[in-house]
């Protein structure tokens, strides 16, 4: 039987809005994602076996249980027992272009990949909120990563409502290669310094997330203007994250006076965005900052926003 090569593009959060805490333990947000064309490459084949394996190019990525990929097939075995039995186990293989532990939603991105793969092996024919509802039991940005584009996301990041897709806009993006932030942290660090002002009962948590605080960006996504998208961009994580990692900071304000139209974070870091006019503008804006950090370990990208998620490549 054929295997799938499937495109798994990471996502910047354009807006990161941090309501308050959950009874599960979680983080109400309101949040605006955005996918872009910095991608990983997963090819999945059957392999005819009561495994899963797990291949990648990257040393960084495990190749167990612990790597989302892993636990999005093995989730699939589980929920579909008689496809598993008939037609066996997957190989997985993982191209990895986009950064690891950056805030790009590497692990998230091949998760959905693996599970629309296993779809189109298995003949499932699951719709795409079907797709995403196995998602958001792997990880909140999991459903935004198999849809793509750009969406408000709410709830814990889960609940998703797509707007009109943001094309070709130039986006520099910078993530020290060594440096990685831990997601639990921050929003642990997050809550041990701001928890005194979340709102403190469910009616109040749902009344300050029903008033949306990012009207104005989807107002400027919706004209594709992106310069209001440059001011308009937010991260509460910001204000744990850039205190704590002073690389992260420099980073930002390296960006900050680049001549990038706007800079920020993105999702717990530590990797850095800039918004640029064009694709000359965004080499101008990565030779800049460049210039204010030599460091070899700094590794700088120009991509672009895409409107769409995970999809197939190619028939292998
Ligand atoms: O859902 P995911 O596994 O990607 O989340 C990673 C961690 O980030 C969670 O364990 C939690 O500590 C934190 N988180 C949160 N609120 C959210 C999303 C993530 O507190 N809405």
């Amino acid at each position: 039987m054929q295997g799938y090569s499937l495109v798994a593009p990471a996502k910047i959060n354009l807006y990161l809005e941090i309501i308050g805490a959950r009874e599960d333990g979680y983080h109400e947000l309101a949040m605006v994602m955005q996918s872009i064309d910095l991608a990983d490459q997963i090819d999945i084949t059957p392999n005819g076996s009561e495994n899963i394996r797990v291949q990648c190019d990257n040393l960084e990525v495990p190749l167990d249980k612990t790597n989302l990929a892993y636990r999005a097939a093995e989730l699939m075995a589980k929920e579909f027992p008689e496809q598993f039995a008939k037609l066996g186990g997957v190989d997985i293989k993982i191209h990895k272009r986009i950064p690891v532990a950056a805030g790009l939603a590497g692990g998230s991105t091949n998760a959905a990949a693996v599970l629309v793969g296993i779809d189109l092996l298995w003949k499932l024919g699951l719709t795409k909120v079907e797709i995403e509802e196995l998602g958001a039991t792997l990880g909140s940005d999991v459903p935004f990563c198999v849809a793509g584009g750009t969406a408000i996301a709410t709830g814990r990041g889960e609940q998703l409502a797509e707007i009109l897709g943001l094309d070709n806009i130039y986006i520099v993006l910078g993530k020290h290669l060594s440096l990685s932030v831990s997601t639990p942290w921050a929003y642990k660090t997050y809550r041990a310094t701001y928890g005194d002002t979340y709102p403190q009962d469910n009616q109040s948590l749902t009344a300050r997330a029903s008033s949306v605080h990012s009207a104005p960006m989807i107002k400027a996504i919706v004209h594709k203007n992106a310069r209001e998208i440059s001011q308009l961009l937010h991260n509460d994580l910001e204000k744990v994250v850039l205190p704590e990692y002073a690389k992260v900071l420099e980073l930002r304000e390296a960006f900050a006076s680049s001549g990038a139209l706007g800079t920020m974070m993105s999702g717990s870091g530590p990797s850095v965005f800039g918004i640029c006019e064009s694709l000359e503008h965004a080499e101008k804006v990565k030779q800049q900052v460049r210039s204010s950090i030599p460091d070899e370990d700094l590794e700088l990208f120009t991509t672009q926003t895409i409107s769409q998620g995970i999809h197939l490549k190619s028939s292998i």
